[in-house]
């Protein structure tokens, strides 16, 4: 089935890749240099007149192929149809199975519209970067998944619905290294930017709509599942307790790994708080927090290892929402950068790996001297939390006593709460 929706759709993910590469880096002249790589094979085997014509032909089928796609085009004006987490959770059983078809149909006709206003966001950004190869296998991706989808038949039964359920978790597989992928792809090429908005409003939409596609996706998988404290991605009675000390234990792990020792963590206030909530979200944002709280830490004691102060934890619930702070007592954010921590790609990793006392460490801990490491890697951690808080209601924001620590605060909404609850 794959193999058959992949050969229908309008693009060969590869061989447009290298012809969009080629665009861009082979100049269209015989008296060009050689190139290396496959772009050479390329290049020498049209050396003659007739191949550079056919290669020019097929470099404006290329482009074309990308911006001249009447479907997307269509789906991408259409408004995309939010819903309520209080609605999924409700509408989220039925003896008949009912429920599982109407959420897939949903899924079906939703998914094409929200990739078609990604793609678009694709399409908007400057040249230069929207050309970027890794960028450009990105945006690839999304058409790919555009055209699975929307060529995917009308879901009118069970056999179809367990089709369908493949298909979804195999784009949740292709796309699992967006972020990734965009966090490096921009990374090339954001010295051609003088404009940090233009980044910045891309990468929170682009990350927020993947956040809203996979929870709704990774939801109708579930629904599947036979779990009682759970519907779909909705745990019933999630304790923030039990989820913060999972990744705890994780970036422990992580921190040990790196640097020989950790902080402890103590967790307080409302310790026995149960509620509604959708762990997806904050099994991505707990641990980017934890990992910069015991990295300051760590790296504020490094002639210290063995003896570090703990990071604390509090949780305070109410009617309206529920709030996390991470304190730590790593010597805070610098007056000078404190303005820059939540700006895609801004990080001191650089800085910390030329401290000589952290080389040894690295030295002899992970044998390398690699800059990006699990503690600490793009410059994405704060940027992408407080956006995924922001889509989800909430806020994330950073308090910095200089000299002494740093306080982060996540504030998320009650799916069920006295306030509004907010859409995926
Ligand atoms: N608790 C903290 N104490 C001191 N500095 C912090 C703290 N949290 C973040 N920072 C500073 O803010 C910078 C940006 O943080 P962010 O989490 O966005 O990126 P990163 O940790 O460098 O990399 P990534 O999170 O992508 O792996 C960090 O490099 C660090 O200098
Ligand atoms: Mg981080």
């Amino acid at each position: 089935r794959t193999g058959q929706l992949c050969s229908r759709s309008r693009l060969a993910p590869k061989c447009v890749r290298d012809l969009w590469v080629n665009l861009l880096l082979v100049p269209a002249t015989k008296t060009s240099p050689p190139m290396s790589g496959a772009g050479s094979q390329r290049f020498r085997s049209t050396s003659s007149a007739q191949g550079f014509s056919e290669l020019a032909r097929e470099r404006s089928k290329t482009v074309t192929s990308f911006y001249n796609q009447s479907a997307i085009d269509v789906s991408a004006e259409k408004a995309s149809v939010r819903l309520t987490l209080a609605t999924l959770l409700y509408s989220g059983k039925s003896p008949d199975g009912h429920h599982i078809l109407s959420s897939a149909k949903y899924l079906h006709k939703e998914l094409p519209v929200r990739i078609a206003h990604r793609i678009k966001g694709f399409r908007s950004l400057p040249f230069i970067i929207g050309c970027n190869p890794t960028i450009l296998q990105v945006h690839e991706l999304y058409i790919r998944a555009y055209h699975m989808l929307s060529d995917f038949p009308q879901i009118t039964d069970q056999e179809a619905e367990a089709r369908f359920c493949k298909l979804v978790q195999q784009l949740l597989d292709d796309h699992k290294d967006v972020v990734t992928n965009l966090a490096q792809g921009f990374k090339e090429c954001r010295r051609h930017i003088q404009d940090e908005t233009i980044i910045r409003n891309f990468l929170d939409t682009t990350l927020c709509s993947r956040l809203g596609i996979r929870m709704l996706a990774t939801h109708h998988l579930a629904l599947h599942e036979d779990n009682p404290d759970f519907v779909g991605i909705i745990c019933r009675r999630l304790s923030p307790k039990k989820i913060i000390e999972k990744w705890v234990d994780f970036a422990r792990r992580l921190c040990e790994h790196q640097y020989g020792n950790s902080p402890r963590v103590r967790i307080n206030g409302h310790v026995v708080a149960r509620f509604p909530f959708i762990p997806l979200p904050l099994d991505y944002i707990l641990p980017e927090l934890l990992k910069n709280a015991m990295r300051a830490t760590m790296e504020s004691h490094l002639d210290t290892p063995y003896n570090v102060p703990d990071v604390v934890v509090t949780i305070a619930n109410n009617d309206i929402d529920f709030v996390i702070r991470i304190s730590d007592r790593g010597g805070g954010i610098p007056h000078n950068i404190i303005e820059k921590v939540m700006d895609y790609h801004f990080s001191t990793a650089e800085e910390s790996a030329q401290d000589p006392r952290m080389n040894n460490i690295f030295n002899t801990i992970t044998n390398s001297g690699n800059q990006s490491n699990p503690m600490h890697g793009f410059g994405f951690g704060l940027p992408t939390s407080r956006a995924y808080a922001e889509y989800l209601g909430g806020s994330l924001s950073v308090q910095s006593m200089q000299g002494i620590g740093t306080d982060v605060y996540l504030r998320l909404r009650h799916i069920d709460g006295k306030g509004e609850s907010f859409r995926v």
